[in-house]
């Protein structure tokens, strides 16, 4: 049997994943079929009843759709409603399945990119919107018990510091600089260092010599922080390996198979 699966966002074509999931099909002989689907929000739900009907095993969500499919699934994971928003759903018996494996990506990425890291030690998030959400749940999940939260928002910082109770501390984005000691982890969950969006101009001189440095933008792959970060001797992970290993639940639920994120895959996504 042929198994279909996809992702569906709008816009759609500049998506990697139809890459990344055709390597692993290509590499592990799979009979398989992964399509990008431009879907519109006013034909999400005429898609979400359409595909399991077509014979799709499950799909992935992206922009501007995780939350709208996290509300319209009949069963959601932990994590799932940790952030309150889906990327992963499987279609089964009649009924959608919805997860979120930003987190799990995140995390998986980190443990991979320094295996060294201390999950305990307090962890500094740049960013307050729904890309910190997951991020810190991940960080609380995998064992963080402080986090230094701050944004160009502040309300944001604090609805958010509301939510997960007193793990987060929050500091105004002027002082971010200075607070930064003391901390084993720095992650970029703002859009800044993005190609074509503003440049994170932050001091480092403050973080702790060994601390790891993370960023979730991939475009490009070396952002400005992590690039001064890597100056000043950090150790530092690049966001590509979220976008990876996040895919890799998906892909076990519906390939039944357990796939590898290593260098020959990131080769085939960046190509
Ligand atoms: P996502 O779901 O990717 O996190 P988002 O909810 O729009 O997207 O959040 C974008 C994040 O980038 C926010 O933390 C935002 O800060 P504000 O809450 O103040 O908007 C941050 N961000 C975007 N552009 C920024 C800029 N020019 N300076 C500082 N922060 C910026």
């Amino acid at each position: 049997m042929t198994i279909l699966a996809g992702v569906i966002g709008d816009p759609i074509a500049h998506s990697r994943s139809p890459i990344l999931w055709g390597h692993w099909l290509t590499r592990y002989g799979i009979r398989g079929h992964y399509v990008p689907l431009h879907v519109r929000p006013e034909d999400l739900r005429a898609t979400l009843d359409l595909l399991p009907r077509l014979g799709f095993a499950g799909i992935n969500v992206t922009i501007p759709h995780k939350e709208a499919v996290f509300a319209a699934a009949d069963e959601v994971t932990d994590r799932a409603r940790a952030v309150g928003a889906a990327n992963t759903l499987t279609f089964a018996d009649g009924r959608i399945l919805a997860d979120n494996t930003d987190g799990y990506g995140f995390l998986a990425n980190l443990d991979q990119g320094a295996p060294d890291r201390d999950p305990a030690s307090p962890a500094f998030v740049l960013g307050a919107g729904g890309a910190a959400r997951g991020v810190i749940a991940a960080l609380r999940d995998g064992g963080a018990t402080r986090i230094t939260l701050t944004n160009r928002t502040r309300a944001r910082a604090e609805a958010l510091a509301a939510e997960f109770g007193p793990i987060i501390t929050v500091v105004d984005w002027d002082a971010a600089d200075a607070a930064l000691a003391g901390h084993g982890l720095l992650v970029n969950t703002t859009s800044l260092g993005m190609q074509g969006h503003g440049d994170l101009t932050l001091d480092l001189s403050a973080l702790p010599a060994q601390a790891v440095v993370t960023d979730i933008v991939y475009t490009p792959l070396e952002t400005p922080l992590l690039r001064a970060a890597k100056a000043r001797g950090h150790p530092t992970v690049d966001g590509l390996g979220m976008l990876l290993h996040q895919a890799v639940p998906g892909f076990e639920r519906w390939f039944g198979r357990t796939p590898e994120v290593d260098a020959t895959l990131r080769q085939a996504v960046l190509a």
